[in-house]
């Protein structure tokens, strides 16, 4: 097949544009709950293959955005396209197929309380990709490798520390390799090492992997951490650097406020506003503390 044809009256559109449509485009979205406005005309376009990280203050409607994402809720008016298809009014059989291609880490970790750590994980490549139980076991000791909870793929959730359960929530959403990853506040509750082998598994995912990332967060820190760095290649090996030397932006950031999209902008260019509520927003949570 060539790579372009023509639709009658209008120009050429290439084959690539389809496949290269963003992974999110919200156009001018609103969305209430009993008169209660979250979100006003908010529009934005997240490219494939990079990364978004959401900042705003507590009910700012950050985990609303994820979930119109994910069609677990319906915007009043505006437009919501998922991998180049609109999923706003589709239908609960079609989200589902969206969802497929979708990891998603809610802020508050709905692991099965009745599954080992190891089902928990694999539990849909087994259930929805139908992969061989010795290939999902392959996948799910590998991605709990990721988040350094190797030793207890066997155990139940009970037996789990907060941070460890959030942990497993992580290995779960990338185990199937997703396109999209949705991750809500997934650093918070971790000690700093802990979070930084997140933060890297994120950067590896965005780097080697391609896959698009919507990361919400209240760690600054961790955010500006996968903003400037990257994964590069030496004689085999993968090293995590930091960019930030060469002024290089491996994230775009956005802030919500009043219900609609307050900064949207570079690491470097959000901590150089002298706006006074970003000011305030960003004292709060960055050095000097
Ligand atoms: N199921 C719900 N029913 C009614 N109101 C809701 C519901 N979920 C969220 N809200 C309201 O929507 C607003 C946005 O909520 P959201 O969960 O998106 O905040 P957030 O930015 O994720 O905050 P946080 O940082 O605390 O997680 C809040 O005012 C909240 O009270
Ligand atoms: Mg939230």
């Amino acid at each position: 097949m060539t790579g372009a044809w023509l639709a009658p009256g209008e120009a050429v559109i290439t084959y690539d544009a389809i496949v290269d449509s963003p992974a999110v485009v919200f156009d001018r979205v609103s969305f209430a709950f009993d008169g209660q406005v979250v979100l006003r005309d908010v529009s934005f376009s997240v490219p494939r293959g990079t990364m978004r990280i959401l900042l705003g203050a507590s009910g700012a409607g950050k985990s609303i955005v994820l979930k119109l994402i994910l069609g677990l809720f319906r915007p009043d008016s505006g437009t919501i396209h998922v991998n180049g298809q609109r999923i706003d009014q589709m239908s609960e059989p079609d989200l589902m197929a969206i969802r497929g291609d979708i990891g998603m880490s809610f802020q508050e970790t709905a692991l099965f309380d009745s599954l080992t750590v190891a089902e928990n994980v694999g539990y849909r490549l087994y259930e929805e990709v139908r992969l061989p139980l010795d290939e999902v076991r392959a996948r799910v000791v590998e991605v709990l490798g990721f988040v350094g909870l190797g030793e207890y793929i066997d155990q139940m959730p009970s037996a789990l520390s907060g941070g460890q359960r959030r942990r497993v929530a992580i290995a779960r959403a990338i185990a199937a390799r997703p396109r999209l990853l949705l991750f809500d506040d997934p650093t918070t509750g971790l000690d700093p090492i802990t979070a930084n082998s997140v933060n890297d598994e994120v950067v590896k995912l965005r780097d080697i992997e391609q896959v698009t990332a919507i990361v919400v967060t209240h760690q600054i820190r961790d955010a500006y951490y996968v903003a400037k760095h990257e994964v590069v290649r030496a004689n085999g090996n993968i090293n995590i650097m930091d960019v930030s030397g060469r002024g290089a932006d491996r994230a775009q950031f956005m802030v919500l406020h009043e219900g609609r999209i307050y900064f949207e902008g570079t690491a470097d260019e959000l901590l150089a506003r002298e706006d006074p509520y970003l000011r305030d927003f960003l004292f709060m949570t960055l050095p000097p503390w």
